[in-house]
C-alpha cells in the first residue's frame, strides 16, 4: 500500500510540474503514460491500457516496434545529423524507397505534419507562378471547412476553427474556404483562373472522423485537373494504412498531385513528415529556396524506411480494413441512448455522442481510462477511435466490450 501510495504522487507530481512549468496549450487526460508495447500503453502506477487514440495515428505500427526501434538505435550510433549542407549516405536510399513505395518523382523531406503542409502550399505557389504563370503575389488555395492542417500561422489562416484561429491574426491571404463535401462549391471556387491548388483532408480527422460522401474526392480531383489547379491531399493523419488502404485517396483510385505524409512515417518514434510530388511540380523549387536543418537527416531516412516496411510486411493497410470493419460491425450493435452516430472508415473511427444530462464525450473519455481504454475527444461530442493497426481479432472484441459496458454506465 505504501509504494502504491508513493507511486500515486508520482502521477500527480508529473501533472503537477507540468501544470507549473509548461504552457497550458493542451487539456490532457489525467492518465500518466510511462511505457508502451503495440496497442497497449501502461501508466505509472502499471495500469495497462488500451491506445485507441495512437498518438493522433502516429503509432500506426504499435509502439516501440522492434524493428523501427532498432533502426533508430543503430543509426543513432553512426550518424544523426549532417544538416543538408552535406550528402548524408542514407537520404538517398530513402528518397529512393519511399518515391517507389508511393509511387512519385520526387520526395522533400521535412519533420512535422505542419512543416509539409507549409512546404506544400509553397511548393503549390511557385509552380502557380512559374507553371501556370499566375500573376505575381495572386495565386489562391482554396481548401475546407471544418479542417485541421496544423497550428503554423499560414495554416491557422486556413481554419475556421475559434480555438485555432482567434487572436493569432494578421492572417495569410490568398486562402479561400469552402464546404468539405461539396461539389458544386468547389467548382464554383475554381472559376477564378488564379486558383493554384485545392488542398484537402480525405477524411478530416481532427473535424470527429468526417467521411465525404463516395465519389467526391474522385470529383474534386477531375474538377482540379480541368482547371488546372493542384490537387494537394493532406494524408498525414489518414495516410499509411490508416483507413484501410495505403493512402485515403487509394479508395478513390485518386492520385493527387501533391501528397502531404507524417505522424505513422515514423511509426511514432521520431517527426518525419515528407511532400512527394513528380518532376513537373517538384523541381519548381530550387537550391536554397527552402529546406530544414533536421529534414531528411539519416536518422529519420533508416527510422522512416523501417516504419514503410513494417507497413507492407505486417500487411497493415489489409489489417485496418477487416479490423475496422468488425469494430464498427460491433460497435453497431450497441443499444444505448447515447450513440447517436457511428462512423468512420478501416481503423480510424468516431462515436458522435448525444448531449444529454451534461455528460459530455470528455466524460466518457474519463470513464473509459477507468476502465482500461484511452481516446480522446475531438470538439464536445466526439470520441475518435484509432488504435494501432496491428491490432487483432480479440483484441477489438474485448476493447469494443470496454466502450459497451462504458456507454451503458451512462444510460442507468
Ligand atoms: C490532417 C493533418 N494535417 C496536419 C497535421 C499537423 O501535424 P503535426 O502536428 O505533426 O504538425 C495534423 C495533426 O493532427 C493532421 O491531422
Amino acid at each position: 500500500m505504501v509504494t502504491l501510495a508513493v507511486r500515486k504522487n508520482k502521477a500527480g507530481r508529473v501533472i503537477e510540474l507540468e501544470h507549473q512549468y509548461g504552457a497550458h496549450n493542451y487539456h490532457p487526460l489525467p492518465v500518466v503514460l510511462e511505457r508502451g508495447e503495440g496497442v497497449h500503453v501502461w501508466d505509472v502506477e502499471g495500469k495497462q491500457y488500451y491506445d485507441f487514440l495512437s498518438a493522433y495515428s502516429a503509432v500506426n505500427q504499435g509502439h516501440c516496434h522492434p524493428k523501427i526501434v532498432d533502426a533508430l538505435i543503430s543509426q543513432a550510433k553512426k550518424l544523426t545529423l549532417t544538416s543538408r549542407a552535406f550528402y548524408n549516405d542514407s537520404l538517398g536510399e530513402y528518397e529512393q524507397f519511399i518515391t517507389s513505395f508511393f509511387k512519385y518523382d520526387k520526395v522533400l523531406p521535412m519533420n512535422t505534419g505542419a512543416e509539409a503542409v507549409e512546404t506544400a502550399i509553397k511548393l503549390c505557389r511557385k509552380w502557380a507562378y512559374l507553371v501556370k504563370n499566375i500573376p505575381e503575389n495572386k495565386a489562391k488555395i482554396i481548401a475546407c471547412e471544418g479542417n485541421f492542417h496544423g497550428r503554423t500561422t499560414t495554416i491557422i489562416s486556413m481554419s475556421n476553427d475559434p480555438d485555432s484561429r482567434k487572436d493569432y491574426g494578421p492572417y495569410t491571404p490568398g486562402i479561400e474556404l469552402v464546404p468539405y463535401n461539396n461539389l458544386d462549391a468547389l467548382r464554383k471556387a475554381l472559376e477564378d483562373p488564379n486558383v493554384a491548388g485545392f488542398l484537402v483532408e480525405p477524411i478530416q480527422g481532427e473535424a470527429g472522423v468526417v467521411v465525404p460522401d463516395e465519389g467526391y474526392l474522385k470529383a474534386a480531383s477531375e474538377l482540379c485537373k480541368e482547371s488546372n489547379v493542384l490537387f494537394i491531399a493532406d494524408e498525414v493523419q489518414t495516410g499509411i494504412a490508416r483507413t484501410g488502404a495505403l493512402l485515403a485517396c487509394d479508395h478513390e483510385n485518386v492520385r493527387p498531385d501533391v501528397l502531404i505524409l507524417g505522424k505513422a512515417l515514423s511509426g511514432g518514434v521520431y517527426p518525419i513528415s515528407a511532400v512527394l510530388a513528380d518532376n513537373p511540380i517538384m523541381l519548381c523549387i530550387k537550391p536554397n529556396e527552402h529546406g530544414s536543418t533536421f529534414g531528411g537527416n539519416p536518422l529519420a531516412a533508416r527510422v522512416a524506411i523501417a516504419a514503410l516496411e513494417v507497413v507492407a510486411d505486417e500487411n497493415l493497410s489489409e489489417n485496418a480494413a477487416q479490423m475496422g470493419e468488425l469494430f464498427r460491425n460491433e460497435l453497431n450493435k450497441i443499444t444505448s441512448e447515447r450513440i447517436e452516430l457511428i462512423r468512420g472508415r478501416g481503423l480510424l473511427n468516431a462515436i458522435v455522442i448525444k448531449p444529454m444530462k451534461g455528460i459530455t464525450a470528455w466524460d466518457i473519455c474519463l470513464a473509459l481510462k477507468d476502465n482500461g481504454l484511452l481516446a480522446k475527444p475531438t470538439h464536445d461530442h466526439i470520441i475518435r477511435f484509432a488504435p494501432p493497426l496491428i491490432i487483432t481479432k480479440e483484441q477489438i472484441l474485448e476493447a469494443v466490450d470496454i466502450i459497451k459496458r462504458t456507454i451503458k454506465g451512462f444510460d442507468k
